[in-house]
């Protein structure tokens, strides 16, 4: 339960947001979490263990808020640089959040997808993340959208490749390729029209973008924040969505 005080202030940030314009697509790299265990004397993975229990928390806000897609950077093409049994932890994180979670994301109308080179993973993150998209691929509110062992560059290599194949094939002209083409043939083509985020947060105060989505961002807005993964919370991420509302998206054009 919310103390009385917590729940008062997170009720004034919520009257202050403007509710007809929350982002329906909103990305965020959670970073920070070695560096919030390390604070605590403690081993790396506690940070990803306490970061898992910071995604359950910011999914239900975001579902709650109205926002069609989550996605959430959980682990890069690069993130396999790491010491053996920090990549054996996060590995096994997508089953101990699913095994705990799935009902509560039932009940919540959200689905599950994946994105990334899932082929690559251990045979058991992939059988937790492709049940919790069978056990909730009816639902029809927001998309809890992982990014699992993604890279965005790679993600252009494949799509690119892809697309030379058609062409290859007589399927396309290259006169033909067009955004809408490239668009098509990222990852994120399942989400349609919400396929770009709006909006990305990054915690732990980097500003950096590392490989991700860099296709999809090219009108987002970027967030950064200071707060390790595992502290972001409702204020936070309700302020950053404020942040985000202030700001003036003219696309290239002039304000009205
Ligand atoms: C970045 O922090 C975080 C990661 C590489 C892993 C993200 C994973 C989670 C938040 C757990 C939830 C995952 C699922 C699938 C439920 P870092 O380790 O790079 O932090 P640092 O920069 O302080 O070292």
């Amino acid at each position: 339960m919310f103390s009385f005080k917590k729940k008062n202030q997170n009720q004034v940030v919520s009257d202050d947001l403007d509710m007809t314009r929350i982002p329906k697509h909103v990305a965020i790299i959670m970073d920070g979490n070695g560096r919030w265990a390390q604070k605590r004397h403690l081993p790396r993975v506690a940070g990803h263990k306490e970061g898992m229990n910071t995604v359950k928390k910011i999914t239900m806000v975001a579902s709650d808020l109205g926002i069609k897609v989550l996605t959430l950077y959980a682990f890069s093409t690069e993130n396999w640089k790491r010491p053996e049994d920090e990549v054996n932890y996060l590995m096994d994180l997508p089953a101990a959040f699913f095994d705990s979670f799935v009902p509560d994301l039932i009940k919540n109308n959200i689905r599950v997808e994946v994105m990334g080179y899932t082929d690559q993973l251990p045979k058991s993150t992939q059988k937790a993340v492709f049940d919790a998209m069978e056990q909730t691929k009816t639902n029809t509110g927001m998309v809890l959208n992982f990014a699992l062992n993604y890279g965005s560059r790679a993600e252009i290599v494949t799509g690119m490749q892809e697309l030379a194949n058609q062409v290859k094939r007589g399927e396309l002209e290259p006169a033909q390729i067009d955004e809408a083409t490239i668009s098509q043939a990222m990852m994120t083509a399942p989400l349609g029209e919400y396929a770009d985020p709006e909006l990305l947060i990054r915690t732990s105060g980097e500003q950096r973008i590392s490989n991700f989505l860099l296709w999809q961002i090219a009108y987002s807005e970027f967030v950064f924040v200071d707060q390790h993964w595992p502290e972001f919370d409702v204020q936070v991420f309700k302020s950053a969505l404020k942040t985000f509302q202030n700001r003036d998206r003219r696309f290239g054009g002039l304000t009205k």
